[in-house]
């Protein structure tokens, strides 16, 4: 069967960007010019996906709004000749888009079952609004080669550092059965240090057949007392294969503070409007901090002799 639908999960509390996140959604934060939702919502589309539904929490509106025409918006660039911008607006309006709410923020595998009725009975894909993946070809795209060849869960994964492993889950690859593509043995959530199978970590991007819906139902709560989905795809992998697909693109994590602040520069680096100036302040900013350094350096060279 084709893969042709996808869930975004956008109903977290996004703690870690507070307050900005107190009244936005982390989903919601722009890249340069961009929220970080809409990156994922074109990663769907350059892959084939055809319908798309996002998990919306207290902070549905700006979601919704966002993917709606703004008619006053629209009227004002129109007068003004603004064809570049309105271009911009309208392109994020044209696109078969769903809501589902979930009520509260029970984890990641509880806002995946609220895509339950979207889904029926057909495999689909999660894309979290937390990593910006970058290849020639989408990795949504890859994991749904993948499945023609395995009609099967794919799960994307990627090396990090063992050092923080314990902040991801991870997988026990097991056998593999083509080049990056793994028969996975077992996931385990956030590992303690030192306890962790692999240094292979879930990244944003799953392709799940729908018999995890029936999973998730029963799911308990895990780590962190949330409901998780990777406890939901290891009960999975007990009745059906699951397959690890090894990313070998560019992922940005954007879920937190630093990692932000690096995708928005570097993404602000390949920006037309923008790369030039930011490139010249990046290049004097390095130069005023070197000094900065080189001279700190000396005051304490001289304090010690
Ligand atoms: P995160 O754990 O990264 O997001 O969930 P968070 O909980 O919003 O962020 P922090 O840790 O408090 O800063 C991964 C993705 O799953 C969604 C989030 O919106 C995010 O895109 N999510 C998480 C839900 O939709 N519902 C939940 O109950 C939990």
């Amino acid at each position: 069967m084709k893969v042709r639908k996808a869930v975004i999960p956008a109903a977290g509390l996004g703690t870690r960007f507070l307050p900005a996140t107190k009244a936005m959604a982390k989903e919601m934060l722009p890249i340069v010019d961009k929220p970080t939702i809409q990156f994922i919502v074109e990663e769907a589309l350059k892959s084939g996906i055809e319908d798309i539904l996002i998990v919306t929490g207290k902070a549905k509106r700006s979601i919704e709004d966002h993917f709606d025409a703004n008619l006053e918006l629209e009227t004002n660039l129109k007068e003004k000749h603004k064809d570049e911008l309105l271009k911009l607006v309208e392109e994020t309006t044209d696109i078969n888009l769903h809501f589902v709410r979930q009520k509260h923020p029970l984890g990641l595998g509880h806002a995946v079952l609220q895509a339950k009725a979207f889904v029926g009975n057909e495999p689909f894909v999660v894309m979290l609004g937390d990593d910006l993946m970058e290849d020639d070809v989408p990795l949504t795209k890859q994991l749904m080669l993948d499945y023609e060849n395995t009609h099967a869960s794919t799960i994307a994964v990627m090396e990090v550092p063992e050092e923080e492993t314990h902040k991801y889950g991870i997988i026990n690859p097991g056998e593999e059965v083509a080049k990056g593509l793994y028969n996975v043995k077992n996931f385990v959530e956030k590992p303690k240090p030192g306890e962790a199978p692999s240094n292979l970590a879930i990244i944003g991007r799953y392709l799940l057949t729908p018999e995890i819906f029936s999973v998730l139902e029963e799911q308990e709560p895990g780590a962190g007392g949330e409901i998780q989905l990777t406890d939901a795809i290891d009960t999975l992998n007990k009745t059906q294969r699951v397959f690890a697909h090894d990313f070998k693109g560019t992922r940005y994590d954007v879920g937190d503070k630093f990692g932000f602040m690096k995708t928005s520069i570097e993404y602000g680096l390949k920006h037309p409007e923008v790369q030039e100036n930011l490139k010249e302040y990046i290049i004097q900013l390095g130069q005023k901090l070197a000094t900065e350094q080189a001279s700190t350096s000396k005051e304490e060279e001289i304090e010690l002799s």
